[in-house]
């Protein structure tokens, strides 16, 4: 009998290994170059991705010089370098959809983000992208982002003026775009912005539970933990920890309260929980229009997805273009010129309407978009069935192929001098024929609902420091931020001194540390 059931276990472990072999050696992914690791195992991926702090896209840019434009990066997936490949992979007519492997990692499967099935999608999309439409920023929340900046720039005249400690600007201008995002998707702000040193337990929390998501990526898990801790652990974690498990806490709470009530909420200001609920419908409606019936875990993890992608980003293009902006004297003069030109009386509110028609503000804020590149990570999607041409090349149905935003963002071909900060190249006679090269907000049916919201608060946040505030040059300029593989470029951190303009000393200190999240 033993014997039988050994004989069976070995015939088993036959089999699987030769369909491995198989598999390996009649790999029609075989005739793309890669290193030969990558082509046995994502372990390979690993290795960047979380030993060596999330240094896979700088690893990219070595591959490419090393194997050329298409490169297979681990066994089922392919990374271009021909920025052709974005309008193929990414075009408006793209059914491939999101690739598991990578965006499972996120420790919020409900959201619109993680969602592949393309009826949900729709779905999901026509109910989120309304919410942000340019009209909705415009009456809803442009003027709680004045007040917000508004906050900001007296804070950092107020506490980091000369003589006092400098300012961390990534932890400021976090905290102010986190403020946005919070009071606009769920009408309550947590006021990180009037935080001291602009150091609140939501951003500790943030920082300390970005690092995790490389880490979940590899190894599931991760994430299957963070979602799953114990009340009894919290209190032995650490300060930062808990500050990150909290987060958890609070969006369930707030999933929770709007359900307990959804009619209670204040009628002036429609949370996203409003659309989700109302659009969707409730009960049997829903289920007949092979919606989504809301539950506290689908409100829950979109929040939760929703504080991270409204406000990581725009703060890091802020950081960096603030960084480019002083390291250039040029750029900063062209800037402030314009603004104080168009702006004469700082203490009057500027409406959102006339700082959107500034050429250099808009060309300032393009070029920061370019050299943050939005998204850093590469957005893996999945070729539908059929297989597709990629760049020339045809690809298999079910492989995952990718180009990252920073292959497009610093191709010289596109952009001239790449790695310079220059406002100019977008107001050239013709360079309406760079914006499609332009694609930090992606581009496709998976591209960015939030572009409307992002666009004014830029506008807002760019236009009233350098309108109101002194800085003077980075002692040493240091490049902006390393193209990590958390979501957006995690910049380095960015301490200022400032203060109200006239008759000020300023200075402005740049760490050479990277941001907290890599050390
Ligand atoms: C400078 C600011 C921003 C940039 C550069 C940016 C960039 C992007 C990019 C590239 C994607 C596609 C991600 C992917 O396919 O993996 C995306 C998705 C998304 N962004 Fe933004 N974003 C910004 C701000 C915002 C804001 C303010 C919101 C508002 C809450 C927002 C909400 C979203 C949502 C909901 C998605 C998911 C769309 C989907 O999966 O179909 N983003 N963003």
């Amino acid at each position: 009998m033993t014997t039988h059931i050994t004989l069976v276990f070995a015939l088993i472990l036959l089999i699987v290994v030769v369909r491995a072999l198989f598999k390996q050696f009649f790999n029609p992914l075989n005739r793309f170059p890669g290193p030969r690791l990558a082509r046995w195992t994502r372990y390979y991926m690993a290795y960047y991705d979380v030993f060596k702090g999330g240094a896979w896209i700088e690893h990219l840019q070595e591959l490419h010089r090393l194997y050329g434009p298409v490169v297979r990066v681990a066994p089922n997936e392919l990374h271009f370098g021909d920025p052709r490949a974005y309008g193929d992979i990414y075009s408006t007519s793209s059914k491939f959809i999101k690739d598991l492997d990578m965006y499972g990692a996120f420790p919020f499967p409900e959201s619109v983000f993680v969602q592949t099935d393309p009826r949900q999608l729709a779905a999901r999309k026509a109910l989120i992208t309304p919410f942000f439409s340019k009209q909705a920023v415009l009456n809803q929340i442009e003027g709680n982002i004045r007040s917000t900046v508004e906050k900001l720039t007296c804070q950092l005249a107020k506490n980091h003026s000369p003589g006092q400690i400098p300012a961390n600007l990534n932890h400021a201008l976090r905290s102010t775009t986190f403020d946005v995002i919070t009071t606009y998707c769920f009408a309550t702000s947590p006021d990180a912005v009037s935080h001291p040193g602009f150091h609140s337990e939501v951003l500790i929390g943030m920082d300390t539970a970005l690092p995790y998501v490389p880490l979940a990526k590899h190894f599931r898990i991760v994430k299957v933990l963070i979602r799953k801790i114990p009340d009894w652990i919290t209190p032995v974690l650490s300060a930062s920890l808990r500050a990150a498990v909290k987060q958890l806490g609070d969006v369930e709470a707030m999933a929770e309260k709007f359900l307990a009530n959804p009619d209670a909420a204040d009628d002036s200001h429609r949370t996203i929980f409003h659309s989700l609920w109302e659009g969707t419908g409730t009960g049997e409606r829903a289920t007949k229009r092979g919606s989504h019936l809301v539950t506290k875990e689908w409100l829950a993890d979109e929040s939760l997805f929703l504080r991270f992608a409204g406000s990581d980003t725009v703060s890091s293009t802020c950081v960096v273009g603030c960084r480019y902006i002083l390291a250039e004297p040029t750029v900063l003069r062209e800037l402030v010129e314009e603004l104080d030109n168009a702006w004469p009386d700082k203490n009057v509110n500027l409406g959102i309407e006339v700082l959107e028609k500034l050429p250099y503000l808009t060309a300032v804020i393009k070029e920061s978009l370019r050299l943050s590149h939005g998204v850093v990570s590469p957005m893996t999607r999945i070729i539908s069935s059929g297989g597709a041409a990629i760049a020339g090349h045809f690809v298999p149905e079910g492989t995952s192929v990718a180009i990252a935003n920073s292959f497009v963002h610093l191709n010289t071909d596109i952009f001239p001098e790449p790695g310079c900060f220059l406002p100019e190249r977008w107001l050239q006679p013709g360079s309406q024929d760079l914006e499609k090269h332009l694609v930090a907000f992606g581009r496709g049916p998976r591209s960015c609902p939030g572009i409307n919201l992002a666009w004014c608060e830029m506008y807002l946040i760019f236009g009233s420091i350098f309108r109101k505030l002194n800085l003077t040059l980075p002692l040493t300029f240091v490049h902006p931020g390393k193209q990590r593989t958390v979501l957006s470029l995690c910049t380095q951190k960015t301490f200022c001194k400032l203060a109200p303009k006239k008759g000020c000393n300023i200075s402005t200190l740049v760490s050479s540390g990277s941001s907290q999240y890599l050390q």
